[in-house]
């Protein structure tokens, strides 16, 4: 397949919006051929003072050069007007237009970037994503706003130009005009050489900000370490790439404008020369002359700018580039229709089996895992650090797919099912914990936007979140910060809980829910657990075992896969690695 332009693929995706873009053209079309009237009609006075009786207007049957002054008057009101009106109009249109794609593309981008899967994400800095959905679609913006109508004008311009020369005197056109479209044609070609150096511009961009993203999530990190010399030696780094990259671009660009100049300049003295000598020689008029002196002026102020315009233009394309790869992208997670209602859901198990699992370029995590969760029971998972408790859970959200084996739910492999349905169907408490920068009410009604204030208060009592929030100066008004960084671990968690108790889902998901909170906390939890667990299948992570212990059965996942399946009092009689870990909990060993 032919690599398609990135102009082309940034029109492809303003379809909707063609018949504006046509409106626009067109006024700013217009508005030039007015804009470049003023030179014909010196030129019509000139030839009205200079021959009288006998100038052009003069036989079109205005022969009173008086009359043909106002005549020339009253068209120069006329054309200024609407030229003025047609700015107007292009201007708005243009602009609005500006202001239009560029809100769609980011809301397009953005929520092709929310269907991404997590394998997406990991391959990729928040802080480049962040650079594509806000800088790169500003400079879209800038282009459209100023640089669509620069180039047609300009094209609009050398082609009036070019036509009023060859009308007057093809000689003088074929040295003054002729060689312009091809300078600024083979210009064009010159500035596609800033194509890769502005793609560079766009991805040190990108770079730059991912750091400077990190650094300001980890500032706490840098200052407790005093790293802030390394960093500001890391940011330094970047931003001198940026610079540098900058640089190349701006050393190609900068000539530009000077090798226009100078080709207007051959196109202004050949018309000053061969036009002059024309004019004394008595085949061309003065007033034709005159026209274009001038009209060669007005060539060299819209050319000038022209480098400029294609600056942007360039810019503007290496920014598409990089917006339309993200909106290209496929999006990873792929759904099937299977959509069955709450009660099946209820009512039905899920089963991991022959499951392999492994994270890019790793280990496996899983090999020929097998596992049933049965419906209505509350499970309890232990095992060591990174044996693959949370990737247990990322497998059944579908935040990672199985290498080979399948798992089912409700009969039916989770690819099957539709993933809005799936998802919902299960409230999970991550073990990072995020809450959003807004108050402890609004953290907890995330769960269920639909939920009545006495509903969340219900939820938050099953979580223990109530008597600590009652205590806060602005109780649940109170705003929990970025990422809740102004409240505990613990208070953090059992936000997330109440949250999660509120999606009020059949499958209820622990990933070390409880882990920040203090003895007592948990013990009071562990009651509202038991409550909120009736009746719904849930899975519970822990290491701390007095969490699980009264769970209907324990696995332990262990050597990529479940090694021990029980209640606590069967594992514990078995005498295996579970019954290790309750030795050392309970300090019988150590
Ligand atoms: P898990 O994150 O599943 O381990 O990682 P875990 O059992 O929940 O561990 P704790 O108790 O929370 O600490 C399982 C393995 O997968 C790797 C980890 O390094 C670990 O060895 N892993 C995890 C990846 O390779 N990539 C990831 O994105 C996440
Ligand atoms: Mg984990």
């Amino acid at each position: 397949m032919a690599e398609v332009g990135p102009f082309r693929r940034l029109l492809g995706h303003m379809g909707s919006h063609k018949s504006t873009i046509r409106l626009a053209s067109v006024c700013s079309i217009t508005n030039k051929i007015w804009d470049l009237a003023p030179p014909l009609l010196i030129g019509l006075a000139v030839d009205v003072v200079v021959l009288k009786e006998e100038s052009f207007l003069a036989s079109y049957g205005l022969v009173d050069p008086w009359h043909q002054l106002i005549f020339l008057s009253v068209l120069t009101f006329a054309i200024w007007g609407l030229e003025s009106l047609f700015e107007y109009f292009y201007g708005i249109l243009w602009r609005n237009l500006a202001q239009t794609v560029q809100h769609e593309l980011r809301l397009d981008t953005f929520n092709h970037v929310q269907k991404q899967g997590m394998g997406w994400f990991d391959e990729r800095q928040k802080g480049d994503i962040l650079a594509i959905l806000n800088d790169d679609i500003n400079q879209l913006e800038r282009f459209l706003d100023k640089g669509a109508n620069d180039l047609l004008q300009v094209s609009t311009t050398v082609l009036v130009v070019g036509g009023v020369f060859l009308f007057i005197s093809w000689e003088i056109a074929l040295f003054a005009v002729l060689p312009i479209p091809i300078i600024i044609w083979g210009s064009f070609k010159y500035q596609r050489s800033l194509e890769p150096r502005y793609a560079e511009v766009r991805k040190s961009a990108g770079a730059m900000n991912a750091l400077l993203e990190n650094d300001l999530s980890g500032m706490s990190t840098i200052q407790s370490f005093t790293a802030e010399e390394r960093e500001m030696k890391r940011v330094e780094t970047l931003s001198n790439r940026y610079r540098e990259a900058n640089r190349e671009a701006i050393r190609l660009s900068a000539a530009f404008t000077p090798l226009i100049r100078m080709a207007i300049l051959c196109g202004f003295t050949a018309t000053l020369l061969l036009g002059g000598w024309m004019t004394l020689d008595g085949t061309l008029a003065v007033g034709a002359y005159s026209v274009l002196v001038f009209m060669t002026q007005r060539l060299l102020w819209p050319l000038t700018r022209l480098g400029e315009t294609f600056d942007l233009y360039q810019r503007a394309m290496a920014s598409s580039t990089r917006v339309l790869d993200v909106l290209t992208s496929p999006t990873e997670v792929e759904q099937g229709d299977f959509s069955p209602d709450e009660q099946t859901i209820e009512q039905s198990s899920i089963v991991f089996s022959n499951v392999d699992f492994a994270y890019p370029g790793r280990e496996p995590v899983f090999e020929k895992m097998n596992l049933e969760l049965v419906q209505g029971e509350t499970v309890g998972i232990v095992g060591s650090t990174g044996a693959g408790k949370t990737t247990l859970i990322r497998l059944l959200l579908r935040f990672a797919e199985p290498n080979n084996g399948l798992i089912s739910w409700a009969g039916r492999k989770l690819q099957d099912w539709n993933l809005e349905r799936l998802r919902s169907s299960m409230a999970l408490v991550d073990q990072h914990i995020t809450l959003f920068p807004t108050t402890i009410l609004e953290n907890i009604r995330y769960g269920n936007p639909n939920a009545e204030d006495g509903q969340v208060f219900e939820a938050a009592k099953l979580a223990e979140v109530v008597d600590f929030v009652e205590e806060l100066p602005d109780k649940w008004s109170t705003l929990v910060g970025e990422g809740g960084h102004r409240l505990s671990g613990g208070q953090r968690q059992r936000l997330a809980i109440a949250r999660a108790v509120l999606k009020d889902a059949p499958l209820l998901i622990l990933d070390e829910a409880t882990s920040a909170v203090d003895n007592e906390t948990e013990a009071a939890l562990q009651r509202s657990i038991n409550k909120i667990t009736q009746g719904r299948t849930a899975v519970i992570i822990a290491h701390r075992l007095s969490t699980v212990r009264n769970a209907d059965r324990i696995l332990v996942v262990e050597n990529g896969g479940i090694r021990e399946d029980g209640s606590h009092d069967e594992l514990v009689q078995i005498g295996g690695t579970y019954s290790r870990m309750w030795a050392v909990q309970t300090g019988q060993s150590n």
